[in-house]
């Protein structure tokens, strides 16, 4: 291992490698797979126009918030709060961010491995001429069959752990350095592939063209618990990854190229996604089965199909792995800075115990599917109490931390590293952080939770 390390810790090497991780950890299956389905559900527009106005007023914020703590204390999560606030209780936070990372990396793995057999299932050519109820049939007993999707999650999560094992530098950024690009390159080609489908402007339509009456409370929670998933927020992700930042780099352009790429790409998903949908006349509030069971229909149908299916599932692939690794580096980081365990040794504990709950996340969809909690199986459990819980409450602690913790003056000391800022910026930030987000986020939340009724 040749990695660069400053005072014993590892860092990325180059800008665009920075942002190639950070970008990598936000975009993922949040935004392929998840962001579509529930725009869909919630109603198209409103929706994406409600996630939008987080993503600017919160995600934003608690994002430069991340990176500020992670470069200042070059910790990991946990050991970051105890740096920066030692005997103080704000290391729970950290805490609740480590356990969120291993409820959220058991689940994601579970859907990451659906996206590998898909891959395969493309290759072979296993889409054509079934009819939908075939592909419907064929996407429910695949994913809840004891032992195909297991094995692919373990397939996928081998990959994960590879990659965080090798280190940060020859790793992680060496790996996103060249699927980011790709991603990319994939999503355009099926873009220009959608758009071009007759009737594709229906679809946009539903995408751009806001209806606020279908917009619900749910909704709205649900819009703010994944602009924290999408932009791979309130769990200490961009803390550690923060950490590894040289002083070189501006912490607020990093923040805006992620978020912004982060946004771009869920946006282009759902332009690569839904005229396709409608152009076939398929239902666009399909759900968590929208890019396995609704695609394939679109793929059989639609000409070069073969080509882009494989490219979708490739996509899908691509983007969830180079999220899975930021989450599992979390972990991993923990693991090494807190107890004091070689990388490689915490590398495998961590990959082994969180692949032991995605496969009881992964048999939850089918033998142990009558285990339920608040109605929710195992996966659907983690999956919510994650995004709508965990990452929301994780990021209101974060922001109260920078803003009323770390306060102004060690925040202009941070973000004026590599770059310059005005006060006038400074003084909006702080607003931000100490009033703004942290009262959305808890107005949300409770009532999300049922305990406000406005
Ligand atoms: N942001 C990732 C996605 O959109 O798929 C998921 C994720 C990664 C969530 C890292 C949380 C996290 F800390």
């Amino acid at each position: 291992m040749t990695e660069k390390r400053k005072g014993g810790r590892a860092e990325f090497s180059s800008k665009f490698g920075v942002i190639a991780a950070a970008a990598g950890s936000a975009v993922g299956l949040g935004n392929i797979w998840k962001f579509p389905y529930i725009t869909g559900v919630y109603g198209g527009a409103a929706f994406l126009f409600v996630y939008l106005g987080f993503i600017a007023a919160i995600g934003l914020p608690v994002m430069l918030s991340e990176l500020i703590i992670g470069r200042k204390s070059r910790r990991n999560a946990f050991g970051a709060f105890k740096k920066l606030a030692p005997k103080s209780m704000w290391r729970y936070v950290g805490m609740l961010g480590v356990g969120a990372a291993f409820m959220i990396l058991a689940f994601y793995g579970v859907v990451a491995g659906w996206s590998v057999e898909y891959v395969v299932v493309s290759v072979l050519n296993g889409f054509k001429s079934q009819t939908p109820d075939q592909l419907s049939s064929m996407f429910s007993d695949f994913i809840a069959a004891p032992f195909r999707p297991v094995i692919y999650q373990l397939i996928f999560m081998f990959l994960t752990g590879l990659i965080v094992m090798i280190g940060i530098k020859d790793g992680i950024e060496k790996n996103v350095k060249i699927m980011m690009p790709l991603l990319v390159v994939i999503i355009l080609v099926l873009d220009i592939r959608a758009i071009t489908l007759p009737g594709a402007g229906e679809g946009l339509k539903f995408l751009f063209h806001p209806d606020f009456s279908k917009l619900t409370g749910e909704g709205i929670l649900s819009a703010l618990g994944h602009a924290f998933f999408s932009l791979s927020l309130g769990m200490g992700t961009l803390i550690t990854y923060g950490s590894y930042i040289d002083n070189k780099n501006n912490l607020i352009n990093t923040a805006i190229n992620v978020t912004v790429a982060d946004t771009l790409i869920a946006v282009l998903a759902g332009v690569a996604i839904f005229p396709a949908v409608f152009a076939f006349g398929i239902e666009a509030s399909s759900g968590p089965g929208l890019v396995f069971i609704t695609l394939p229909n679109v793929f059989q149908q639609m000409p070069g199909g073969y080509i882009f299916s494989i490219l979708f599932f490739l996509l899908l692939t691509v983007a969830a792995l180079t999220s899975s690794i930021s989450i599992l580096e979390v972990v991993v980081a923990y693991f090494n800075e807190e107890l004091k365990m070689k990388r490689r040794v915490a590398t495998v504990f961590a990959t082994v115990i969180i692949s032991l709950l995605g496969i009881i996340c992964s048999l939850s969809m089918g033998i142990f599917d009558h285990y339920t909690f608040f109605d929710l199986n195992f996966f659907d459990l983690l999956d919510w109490v994650s995004a709508n819980l965990l990452l929301p409450l994780g990021g209101l602690f974060i922001s109260l931390f920078v803003g009323w913790r770390l306060g102004r003056k060690k925040v202009r000391e941070e973000i004026q590293k590599g770059g310059s800022i005005t006060e006038m910026f400074l003084s909006i930030f702080m607003f931000l952080v100490r009033i703004i987000a942290p009262i959305a986020i808890a107005i949300v939340f409770l009532k999300g939770i049922g305990l406000l009724n406005i």
